[in-house]
């Protein structure tokens, strides 16, 4: 059941795309996922671990999103029916669509605490606490049942809005504004945080590899977060590169939202890691570790009120513009593919993504008796899980990206792809690519998992 009729909407410049598929990979996995699991694998080490997965695995298939979504010019299910039909292939889209689902619940709950720091910050409430204190306030804020479900309620709400206002007027014109501006914030923070009285062990936290460290579970988890930083294995960049138009060079747009993501991440790992030690913060405190840091930073800084309240505004839009990125991709499918009405559609989504992860949040205080077993990993609260199956998750769909554009599509139609028909002269890099997507990536992620699942010994 396809609607040709409809006229696809697409981005309307240049830097409408870069903007909106960085403000898509730019978010709380940045900025809060990144340094808490840094912070609990040990750090230099996993970070290089983690560099490593960016450049040979999650480069490569941020360009196959983007090439099978601007050959078939459909959702991330769609693309599969169209490019293969009558095969098992739609499947990988249909593990997209279950990821979004798990990413996005959770993502509504994190997102919804940025927005109680933001009303907190407001309220002057971190002044004159300890670090202590600040530990004990985020504690005090995931472990309740209202508050938190609330604003998570707030903020899917905002983010069906931005939805229902289609892809142009929506996603774009938030994006463009409002990502440089948290890069300048972030850079303020850097040199707060560097220049705090010890911080030097938190730099060497960041910089002096121990490689004893990493374990099989780090090396699955930066993997794991490499995808979900860079909005890869769910299909999201296949919607986004069905967006994308016939004139753009894919590998460079794939380029620089890589560079700009990883950069991002990075100078937010020395916003914070300094500051962790300067304040005697456990650099393994897991979720809260930014939400407990950065206020002592604000309280360390003049004019560090307004920059408290600046900073969780602008996380919060930068989480608004990486979530309507994965509701975009149920709700194209729910449109275009079962010809749904995009409102009923939005809606519909919204609300079971939504219940689902209140559930979520309260498994950090009422439910967090209820402990799950995942794998060899041992047990944990409900929202834990789930982080950690999207963690899972999102590498196996990339396997399968990777696999399609590797070795199910024709040759020559990826190259057709990745040169624009031949209008570009990438030679070296397109054979590059070729290999990475064909054997590195695929062997990569296969190693990663076997490896996690204890296959190596
Ligand atoms: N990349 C976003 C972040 O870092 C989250 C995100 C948006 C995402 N779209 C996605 C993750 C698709 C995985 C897949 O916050």
């Amino acid at each position: 059941m396809e609607n040709n009729n409809v006229q696809r909407d697409g981005f309307s410049s240049k830097l409408g795309i870069i903007a909106a598929a960085a403000g898509s990979a730019i978010g709380l996995g940045n900025i809060w996922k990144f340094p808490y699991i840094t912070g609990i694998y040990g750090g230099a080490a996993f970070i290089l671990v983690y560099l490593v997965c960016i450049a040979l695995i999650g480069l490569p298939v941020m360009l196959s999103e983007f090439v099978i979504g601007r050959r078939a010019q459909k959702n991330a299910i769609g693309s599969f029916h169209k490019l293969a039909p009558k095969t098992p292939w739609f499947a990988t889209g249909w593990l997209g669509f279950a990821a979004a689902f798990v990413i996005l619940s959770f993502y509504g709950v994190v997102a919804g605490w940025t927005l109680d720091y933001v009303f907190k910050a407001i309220m002057n409430a971190f002044a004159g606490q300890s670090p202590e204190q600040l530990g004990d306030m985020f504690g005090g804020l995931i472990t309740s049942s209202f508050a938190p479900i609330a604003w998570q309620w707030v903020f899917m709400a905002a983010t069906a809005a931005v939805i229902l206002g289609g892809v142009k007027d929506g996603i774009e014109k938030y994006a463009k504004i409002l990502m440089p501006l948290l890069l300048v914030i972030i850079f303020v923070l850097d040199i707060r945080a560097v220049t705090l009285p010890g911080a030097s062990e938190g730099i060497s936290f960041l910089f002096q590899p121990d490689f004893a460290k990493v374990t099989p579970e780090a090396v699955m988890s930066a993997l794991g977060h490499a995808f979900f930083s860079l909005s890869l294995g769910m299909g999201t960049m296949i919607t986004y590169g069905s967006y994308i138009s016939k004139k753009e060079d894919l590998s460079v747009t794939a380029l620089q939202v890589t560079i700009a993501d990883t950069g991002i991440a990075l100078l937010a790992g020395l916003a914070i890691f300094p500051a962790v030690f300067a304040f005697g913060i456990e650099p393994g405190a897991g979720p809260g570790l930014v939400f407990i840091t950065l206020p002592n930073v604000f309280n360390q800084m003049p004019g560090g009120y307004f920059f408290g309240i600046l900073f969780f505004v602008l996380l919060a839009v930068a989480a608004l513009t990486s979530s309507i990125s994965i509701l975009e991709v149920v709700v194209a499918y729910f449109a275009e593919d079962l010809n749904m009405d995009r409102k009923k559609a939005t809606i519909l989504a919204t609300v079971a993504i939504t219940l689902l992860g209140s559930v979520q949040s309260l498994s950090n205080g009422m439910l967090s008796h209820i402990q799950i077993p995942f794998l060899n990993q041992g047990s944990m609260n409900f929202m834990d899980w789930m982080v950690l199956l999207s963690d899972h998750m999102l590498p196996v769909g990339g396997l399968f990206i990777s696999l399609f554009v590797g070795w199910k599509m024709a040759k020559g139609d990826v190259v057709d792809e990745v040169t624009n028909g031949g209008v570009l002269e990438e030679k070296t890099w397109t054979n590059i690519y070729l290999v990475l997507t064909k054997y590195v990536a695929p062997v990569g992620i296969i190693a990663v998992i076997a490896n996690m699942l204890g296959f190596f010994g």
